[in-house]
Formats: C-alpha cells, structure tokens, sequence
C-alpha cells in the first residue's frame, strides 16, 4: 500500500510562516511523524512538496494512478484552483484534505472558508495541526484493509 502527501505553496515554510496560526513544527517534522507512523503500518508513503500547481498537477497524473489514497494539503491552491480540482477528481484513489488551521475560524478573510477541493475529496479535517496528517493516513489504511 502506497500513499501520496502533498503539500502546496508556502508549506515548507512550516515553523517560520505565521507560528500563531500554523505551530511551530516544520514540514520535515511532520514528515517524520507520518513516515514513523507508516512505518508501524507497514504502509509506504511519498512526501510531495511544490509552490506550483503545474508541478503538483504533474506529480498526481504520475503518481496518483498507483497509490491506494493521497492525503493532500493544497494551501492556498485550495481557494482558487479548479485545475486541481479536475486533477484530483480524475484519481480513483480516495483522496483526504488537510489543513493545519481551521478554515472557519480564520478571521483573515472569508475566501479562507471557501474550499474549491474539498468536493473531490471522501474528507476533510481541518485545524487539528500536524495531528490531521497522521488521522488522514490512519483512515486511508483502515479503509484499504
Ligand atoms: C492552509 C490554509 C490555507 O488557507 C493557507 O493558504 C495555507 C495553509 C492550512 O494548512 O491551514 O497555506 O492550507
């Protein structure tokens, strides 16, 4: 069993960017937690990072057909982009949405309520940090079991 994570724009920035609203964990570090949970799992996963949705878009065309579930965060892709949307909707594997804030207690601005991918998705979890990942990869596993 494989499965994709994919984070969006300004994610890598994770520990510098806006602590208040996003913790003070980096990517690297949410990464560990998920490998070592796979691990545990006997599960395989794929780190995927990119500001841009051409790269993101690409990488899911390669890698989405193989995979059993995708855990995706689209960052702010996720406000505005149909084109992934379209991407995620061709993917026969379930896909998971995660967002480290909660989307509808964010007072910067109501588009941050409005997700344009969540329709594509079975799921989305929304501001429970990094814990959202690992809950994401735990459901895909016990669904594919
Ligand atoms: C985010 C929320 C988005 O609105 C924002 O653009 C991000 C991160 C989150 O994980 O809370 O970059 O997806």
């Amino acid at each position: 069993m494989r499965i994709l994570v994919v984070n969006g724009p300004n994610l890598d920035r994770l520990g510098v960017r806006e602590p208040d609203i996003y913790g003070t964990q980096t990517l690297g570090d949410i990464e560990r937690q998920v490998r070592e949970r796979a691990a545990a799992r006997g599960v395989e996963v794929d780190f995927f990072q990119s500001p841009a949705e051409s790269r993101i878009i690409e990488y899911l065309h390669r890698e989405g057909p193989e995979a059993s579930g995708v855990i995706i965060n689209p960052a702010a892709l996720t406000h505005y982009s149909i084109a992934l949307y379209d991407c995620l909707k061709t993917l026969a594997a379930p896909v998971v949405e995660v967002h480290l804030s909660n989307l509808h207690a964010r007072t910067d601005g109501s588009f941050r309520t409005r997700s344009v991918t969540a329709p594509a998705a079975v799921g989305v979890i929304t501001g429970l940090g990094a814990a959202g990942y690992l809950l994401a990869m735990e459901y895909l596993i016990d669904r594919n079991e």
